[in-house]
């Protein structure tokens, strides 16, 4: 019986690995027996994840918005392991603004880091599922994170939310196209998480102007959450790890909610 507990003889790449739910993904999937390349633009970051979980890790500092930082890290990958199991795409950003104030830049800063990055990722990225596939790997997968605010509209995330929402759109079309391949395409979507995330924001303001702290507005966003808490990255990292493996062999095309009832009410 395959197990979702096993994601050895997988060799997988995390982008986004050095914070929040990027970095919870890649200690369970270690944990799970993955091979590990870990990536994100905090190059002394990741490196000090890859350095905490053990040896024989590659860690890499990575621009997921540049192609040719994607060309280097398949060269490495293609240079060590000669395969891929698994992509996650998982490094993003996230910019509040209320929207009459939110400039074009924001919009085509977070395409560029959010939807730009997962195009050249899963396209970089085929030749390696590809021989993954052919040595042997019943199925290859690639996890797309998204966000509920993909799906339903956020408050002073106009920008973001558009980008998230590509990101479903992106995944259900090039999961369609692979579907016969054996590789599966698949989206999650995170609640509101206590990450790092919100250290990339524009303040939000309150409606006279005034700066809102952060903690007050995520202590806000979890009165919004039937289950009273925001997400931890441990939450989200466990489905990623589910899609990742062959107990999905049958997954793809398909979004999955983490969200502690966010969007169901
Ligand atoms: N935290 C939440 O509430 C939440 C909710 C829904 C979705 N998400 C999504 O989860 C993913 C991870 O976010 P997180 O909450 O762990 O945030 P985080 O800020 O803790 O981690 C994001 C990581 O991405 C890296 N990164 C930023 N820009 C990059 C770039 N250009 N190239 C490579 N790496 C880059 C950062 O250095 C950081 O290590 C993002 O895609 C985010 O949109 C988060």
């Amino acid at each position: 019986m395959t197990s979702i507990h096993d994601l050895k003889d997988k060799v997988a790449i995390v982008t986004g690995a050095a914070s929040g739910i990027g970095r919870e993904i890649a200690t369970q999937f270690h944990a799970l027996g993955a091979t590990l390349i870990l990536t994100d633009i905090n190059g002394d970051g990741v490196q000090a994840v890859a350095d905490g979980l053990g040896e024989g890790i590659i860690a890499l500092r990575h621009d997921v918005a540049s192609e040719a930082d994607w060309t280097a890290v398949f060269a490495a990958v293609e240079a060590r392991h000669g395969r891929l199991d698994i992509l996650v795409n998982n490094a993003g950003v996230m910019m509040a603004s209320p929207f009459a104030e939110a400039g074009i830049d924001i919009l085509r800063r977070q395409q560029r880091i959010n939807v730009e990055s997962v195009y050249l990722g899963m396209q970089g990225g085929l030749p390696l599922l590809r021989a993954g596939l052919a040595q042997g790997a019943a199925t290859t997968a690639i996890v797309n994170v998204s966000s509920i605010y993909g799906k339903v509209g956020g408050a002073a995330f106009a920008a973001y939310s558009a980008t998230k929402g590509a990101v479903r759109a992106l995944s259900k079309a090039v999961a369609t196209e692979l579907a016969s391949s054996g590789i599966r395409v698949n989206c999650v979507m995170p609640g509101p998480v206590a990450t790092n995330l919100s250290a990339d924001w524009e303040p939000p303001r309150d409606a006279d102007g005034a700066i809102i702290p952060p903690d007050v507005a995520l202590a806000a966003w979890a009165k919004l959450i039937p289950m009273g808490r925001l997400g931890e990255a441990r939450d989200i990292a466990p489905l990623v790890a589910f899609l990742a493996s062959d107990a999905a062999a049958f997954i793809t095309g398909s979004e999955f909610i983490a969200d502690g009832g966010y969007t169901a009410a």
